[in-house]
């Protein structure tokens, strides 16, 4: 079996994915003509072209421009069933799926538009695709605490169909702290938390994100590195990092593959998944990350394995289901 078929043959559960972020360019296009929204692109390969981010804003710029083509119930059920189908192929079990509420609410797309798209996507997906998924709702930093707390009151009509709240968009400037409220009012209502951090902003956030948010997951994380206190309490506590390889490069968060720190954490005892964060604007799903670090680290089959098998232990999904997945895996390993 070449490396590529035996990771797409892994069962994983795939746990940082933006839903905004596998909006392809030919869906944009398509979705764009169908709903009259005007592009600021002549064509697809003008899309692509588009794509050279000097940074986590740059990139933020155009996918949030690119999600203006997402109006109505069946644009978010479409985008939501080609990522499943997608992922599905890549040998993801369970996703545990991203989504933006203030990217859509604030240009007048509602909570009953997005959220009926994605169960009815998610529902077809588990019988046609075999692949399961939920849902996190991820805050809006550059947008501050408060509206976070707002758009929480919007999603109390759906928080059946919700597993957890995080923490997205422009870091710098922007401390995870300014969402404790936000953070503890989803935690008491029985919601798991997440947070990026890490990524371009200092251990400092990853510090906050931990201590006053009370998440169980870290988002990237990879500038945790920095701080030796920061990754002994990450390994004590046994956060996982969910981390995206490909993305990192793209964003210039490390200049090459090789340079990746991923490795060098799984050496110091952190668990670590990997993952594709925005696969339509970083030229790869989840499996191609998974390549990526096994020829760019070195990584053997055991280790790869190991990835799979963090990704579901460190999945929200209950005891037993995690259980027949890591059998599963044991059974390809
Ligand atoms: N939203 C989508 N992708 C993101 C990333 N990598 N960091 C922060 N916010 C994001
Ligand atoms: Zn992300």
């Amino acid at each position: 079996m070449t490396d590529a078929a035996f990771i797409r043959s892994l069962p994983k559960v795939e746990m940082h994915i933006h839903i905004e972020g596998t909006l392809e360019p030919e869906m944009m296009f398509d979705l764009a003509a169908r709903n009259h929204v005007r592009l600021p692109y002549r064509s697809v390969d003008d899309v692509r072209a588009a794509y050279e981010f000097a940074d986590l804003q740059s990139f933020l710029d155009l996918l949030y421009r690119g999600a203006t083509a997402l109006r109505t119930v069946r644009d978010f059920d479409d985008l939501t069933s080609a990522y499943l189908r997608r992922a599905a192929a890549d040998g993801v079990r369970h996703a545990e799926i991203f989504f933006d509420p203030q990217v859509h609410t604030e240009r007048g797309v509602g909570f009953p538009v997005f959220m009926q798209g994605f169960a009815a996507a998610r529902t077809r997906a588990e019988q046609e695709f075999g692949v399961a998924s939920s849902l996190i709702m991820c805050f809006l930093r550059h947008l501050r605490g408060e509206a976070a707390t707002a758009t929480f009151e919007e999603a109390k009509p759906y928080l059946d169909q919700i597993v957890g709240v995080g923490l997205d968009s422009s870091e710098v400037g922007y401390p995870p702290s300014d969402f404790r409220q936000v953070f503890e009012s989803a935690r008491n209502v029985g919601l798991r938390a997440v947070a990026h951090a890490g990524e371009e902003g200092p251990p400092a956030y990853v510090w906050e994100a931990i201590d006053v948010l009370g998440v169980e997951r870290i988002d990237h994380g990879v500038r945790a590195e920095e701080d030796a206190a920061l990754v002994a309490r990450i390994v004590a506590d046994g956060i996982t990092l969910t981390m995206c390889p490909l993305s990192n490069v793209r964003l210039r968060v490390f200049d090459r593959i090789e340079d990746h720190n991923l490795a060098r954490l799984l050496d110091r005892g952190v668990k670590a998944t990997i993952n594709s964060d925005d696969p339509a604007y970083f030229g790869g799903y989840v499996a191609d990350d998974y390549a990526a670090v096994a020829s760019g680290l070195d990584l053997d089959r055991d280790e790869l394995v190991t990835l799979a098998r963090s990704s579901v232990e460190a999945s929200f999904l209950p005891l037993d289901a995690k259980g027949q997945l890591i059998n599963e895996i044991a059974a390809v390993a």
